[in-house]
């Protein structure tokens, strides 16, 4: 399985706190937003910098700046908003686009409700943030529409992943990495990630 799990120890405090039944949703909502911070730090490890002058107070020295900073943060709604601040926090120019995903929750495929992306998609880096990789069918799907729009670059960043799901993102879409904070062991019957969280949507929104 191809997947990229960043277990640094604050990311494994923070997660475990989330997972937690008794964590209340403004907890359970800055968690999201610190652990989507932390992630976007990892996920951008590897962009490319370039060499330019900067003049400091004592001398002008070449330093790195990036090269290319045409990046959109993609969240999956809903649960995906709850990861989009911690990922401006560290971008604070990015653009913001959004994908409206529900899971139908008989077929457990999803089915799209809303589209709305930056006029220049194709020409950015897309961070897709969605904080469950379950089945990978809301996460495939979304992929796919934005290869359709013309998109090059994607990471796909979750919080928590089923291997199913990166299974699924390996199979559907073998050019995108997928990222996240915890592999967990499995989906139970209905569909939902085992330990993981519960419906990470009505935690961060506080709806159930
Ligand atoms: C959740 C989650 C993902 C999807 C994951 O959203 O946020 O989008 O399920 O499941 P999958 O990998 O099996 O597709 P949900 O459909 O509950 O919608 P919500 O975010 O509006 O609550
Ligand atoms: N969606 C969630 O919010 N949680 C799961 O465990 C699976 C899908």
């Amino acid at each position: 399985m191809n997947v990229n799990v960043t277990n640094h120890p604050l990311i494994q405090h923070k997660l475990a706190i989330m997972r937690r039944t008794d964590t209340g949703c403004k907890e359970f909502r800055e968690l999201a937003s610190e652990i989507a911070m932390l992630l976007c730090y990892e996920i951008t490890r590897d962009l490319e910098t370039k060499e330019v002058d900067v003049t400091t107070p004592l001398v002008t020295a070449k330093l790195h700046v990036l090269a290319n900073e045409k990046f959109a943060a993609v969240p999956i709604l809903r649960a995906g908003l709850g990861m989009v601040d911690g990922v401006v926090n560290l971008i604070p120019n990015i653009k913001v686009g959004h994908i409206g995903l529900y899971r139908d929750p008989e077929t457990l495929e999803p089915v799209e409700y809303y589209c709305k992306l930056p006029a220049d998609i194709e020409d950015r880096h897309v961070f897709l943030l969605d904080p469950m990789l379950a089945t990978g069918g809301s996460a495939s799907a979304a992929i796919s529409l934005l290869k359709n729009k013309g998109v090059k670059n994607i990471k796909c960043v979750n919080i928590i992943a089923a291997p199913e799901g990166v299974q699924r993102i390996n199979d559907d879409h073998p050019d995108i990495p997928v990222y996240c904070a915890a592999l967990d062991d499995c989906l139970n019957d209905h569909g939902y990630i085992v330990p993981g969280l519960g419906d990470a949507g009505d935690r961060i929104f506080g709806t159930k």
